[in-house]
């Protein structure tokens, strides 16, 4: 394939929503059964927005993900990245947008042994072929933007589980990507620490333009965001939808929590 495949899509902002899916189903055989733990999803997220998709346990938000960063085809629909249909590009084509654009950032990190911290945030930019020197110079600067001076000449093993997600949110950011994906990013910390992650998280992005589309089951983001979506058995509701079950968040948030103390019982 070519250098210029992400030259494909737009690099300044179209006036159609960042990410938008039309109409997406995936769907499993599990034996004899058809399982669709997404179902004819639909949402837009516009450029800059802080979106997060929230829902219980198994709600499909992960396969969701999956089909959003163009990992996964859905069975059913379309997705578009700046207004172009992600699937309508090859695989070897996907896999360069999310090199060059997209990034993805997990609940838990995997570090690279023989690297020390500032080489393992330079590591997407060593993979589009930067040089050491310039790659390095970059990845300092994101790794003092998530506070980390003082760490910077140790390996991401020895830091705390904190500061391994504001390092591990230093190498989503250094590509320039428009949009990181995350999956649960502060699902293993403590409170102190999700507080200061999620804050970075939301300050770096805003700063640099980035798109957040952040899943999770804690409620504590639902006051951070102003564009959520409830994810309940495949099925997503935009809660400002007027479709959606629920006519306001605190309906939304005492049906989450009535199913989650069903689960404890
Ligand atoms: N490849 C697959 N084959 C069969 N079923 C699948 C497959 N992938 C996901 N599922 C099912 O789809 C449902 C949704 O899974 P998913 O991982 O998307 O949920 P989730 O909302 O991310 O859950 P969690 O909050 O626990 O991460 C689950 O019941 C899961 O077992
Ligand atoms: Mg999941």
């Amino acid at each position: 394939m070519s250098d210029n495949d992400t030259q494909q899509l737009p690099e300044h902002e179209v006036k159609a929503p960042i990410i938008e899916t039309l109409g997406i189903s995936k769907v499993f055989k599990v034996g004899d059964k058809m399982v669709s733990p997404v179902s004819d999803v639909t949402l837009q997220v516009g450029y800059g927005d802080f979106a997060v998709i929230f829902g219980q346990s198994g709600s499909g938000k992960s396969t969701l993900m999956s089909m959003l960063m163009g990992l996964s085809k859905p069975d059913v629909g379309e997705v578009f990245l700046k207004g172009e249909s992600l699937f309508g590009f090859s695989e070897e084509q996907r896999t360069m947008i999310r090199r060059k654009k997209v990034s993805y950032l997990p609940q838990a990190q995997y570090w690279i042994d023989g690297m020390g911290l500032i080489d393992n945030v330079a590591l997407p930019l060593y993979l589009l072929g930067w040089s050491r020197s310039k790659a390095r110079k970059k990845a300092i600067t994101l790794i003092k933007e998530v506070g980390l001076e003082k760490e910077i000449h140790q390996h991401p093993n020895e830091l705390s589980s904190g500061q391994q997600q504001k390092a591990a949110l230093a190498r989503a950011l250094v590509k320039d990507p428009w949009v990181i994906f995350a999956d649960e990013p502060t699902a293993h910390l403590d409170t102190k620490s999700v507080e200061e992650v999620t804050k970075i998280l939301m300050d770096t992005s805003a700063a640099h333009g980035i798109t957040i589309v952040m899943v999770t089951h804690d409620l504590n983001f639902l006051k951070l965001s102003k564009k959520w979506f409830f994810m309940q058995d495949g099925r997503l509701w935009d809660i400002e939808d007027r479709r959606n079950p629920f006519t306001n968040i605190r309906d939304a948030i005492s049906y989450v929590e009535s199913e989650e103390n069903k689960d404890k019982v």
